[in-house]
């Protein structure tokens, strides 16, 4: 699923974080503008202009690597809740995707290209990462990588699309007013296939700013 023109970075060159931790780490990609921002504070704001909602909540010392679903809902009860007020959503859900699940690309196929829904996608990862783009009507598209720890919001209406990270993993919490509201709704004229369901990218840290360079991109 991830063919195409799939365009990581070569070690050393791009992202030191993705080494260092050993995964993706929440960032927004503008490709047209060669534009990194990984300050979460500065991802909350640029965010914002488009009505998405960006926080961070700690997973480690709240859950257990091996907490049930039931667990993982208690544990975030007050932020669950917190949204429910903010937002009108009904109940919340967990959902566990890996390489194992059944049926998995078909699943991930429904969402990878370019799409809206009727209802806000409002996901809190607990683990694994995903990449979501948006296609805003007045930007450029950008990618937002989240991981664990990481909340979204991504208003109804809004042109978006979603790949997994190369381990095929994402545990998230899902909240909703009703389920028919996840329906995608596919664009005519998508254009998720111009851009590289990529989690991690070229950094264009300070001083190593520049085009992007074939020669330094890896398949991943
Ligand atoms: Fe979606």
């Amino acid at each position: 699923m991830f063919g195409g023109h799939v365009m990581p970075v070569a070690v050393g060159e791009i992202d030191r974080d993705f080494f260092l931790r050993g995964k993706p780490m929440a960032r927004v990609q503008i490709p047209e503008e060669n534009c990194e921002i990984r300050e979460p504070a500065e991802i909350k704001a640029f965010l914002k202009q488009y009505g998405i909602e960006f926080e961070q909540w700690d997973v480690e010392g709240r859950i257990g690597t091996d907490a049930t679903n039931e667990e993982i809902l208690e544990a975030y009860a007050p932020e669950i809740e917190r949204l429910k007020q903010a937002h009108g959503f009904v109940t919340a859900d967990v959902i566990n995707v890996n390489p194992e699940t059944p049926g998995l690309d078909e699943m991930l196929a429904k969402f990878d290209k370019e799409h809206l829904h009727t209802e806000d996608e409002v996901r809190f990862t607990v683990k694994g990462s995903g990449v979501f783009h948006i296609n805003p009507e007045s930007a450029p598209v950008f990618a937002v990588t989240v991981e664990s720890g990481d909340l979204i919001s991504v208003p109804k209406g809004t042109h978006h699309w979603f790949n997994l990270c190369s381990d095929k993993t994402i545990r998230c919490i899902r909240l909703f007013e009703d389920m028919s509201g996840w329906a995608p709704h596919y664009m005519e004229e998508p254009v998720h296939n111009q851009y590289s369901p990529m989690c991690m990218g070229p950094s264009y840290l300070e001083g190593e700013g520049g085009d992007l360079d074939p020669e330094k991109i890896v398949q991943f």
